[in-house]
């Protein structure tokens, strides 16, 4: 079940039975030669709704575009600043507290994101405490979960790509992209094979060390079928983590 695809007597009636929503967050930054700029935003869009089909979950609009600077190097990186997303976030909490909602769980695509995402919600708790106690309405409630940390998902990752999975534009995450969108899926030569691994000074530095934007990975293994099998997994990890965070 997917928020712009209800319409508010809907929602009113999810509220009803439910006081939770599943919002993606991720990223819109370059995912080198093969990689959509969207995976960073389409690996958890894909997973939550799949999810909230399977489990009649409620599905937020995906925050898409977050904190991207270290990728500016690369055509097409669009980044917020932690300041900015922090107050995005804030806004999107409170329009869906407003309406009822006290529990928040966002799946996140994007390792660039989780500083920014920790403070968010400390500035939502802030909130909450400085406005005081005694409506008895019970506080709002976040939980951050890393698509690629749901239950069962690393160690898939790491047999289905033993060599190569690296850490940015990796196998992994394209395929789940391609799984989504099979129409998208190519056949791209990496070279070097194994993308070189290292630190990450600012954008030009990064351009410098990974010149076509891969960390450590060969996202030519990428296939539809092995996207199919990582959302398959993660959609079952999300779903109990989901309930049991909704029940809390
Ligand atoms: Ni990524």
């Amino acid at each position: 079940m997917q928020l712009q695809l209800s319409t508010w007597p809907e929602v009113e009636a999810y509220l009803a039975k439910s006081k939770a929503i599943l919002i993606p967050i991720g990223s819109t930054e370059q995912h080198g030669p093969n990689g959509l700029l969207g995976t960073d935003a389409l690996c958890p869009e894909i997973i939550s709704r799949r999810a909230g089909d399977e489990a009649g979950i409620l599905v937020g609009p995906t925050f898409n575009v977050g904190q991207a600077q270290h990728h500016m190097g690369f055509a097409g990186t669009i980044t917020l600043r932690p300041s900015t997303i922090i107050a995005a976030m804030m806004d999107w909490a409170q329009s869906l507290t407003h309406h009822g909602f006290e529990r928040i769980y966002w799946l996140n695509g994007h390792g660039g994101n989780i500083a920014t995402i920790t403070a968010a919600f400390s500035e939502m708790y802030h909130g909450v405490s400085f406005a005081g106690a005694g409506d008895n309405k019970p506080p709002l409630r976040n939980h951050l979960r890393n698509w690629w940390e749901l239950a069962g998902v690393m160690d898939l990752c790491r047999s289905l790509f033993p060599v190569g999975e690296g850490s940015h534009a990796t196998p992994s995450e394209v395929s789940v992209t391609w799984a989504g969108y099979p129409q998208v899926a190519s056949s791209v030569a990496m070279s070097p094979k194994i993308a070189p691994t290292g630190p990450i000074l600012d954008a030009a530095d990064y351009r410098r060390r990974f010149p076509d934007g891969r960390i450590g990975s060969d996202p030519s293994q990428a296939s539809v079928e092995a996207g199919e099998k990582i959302v398959a997994a993660a959609v079952k990890g999300v779903i109990a983590e989901f309930q049991s965070f909704a029940a809390s």
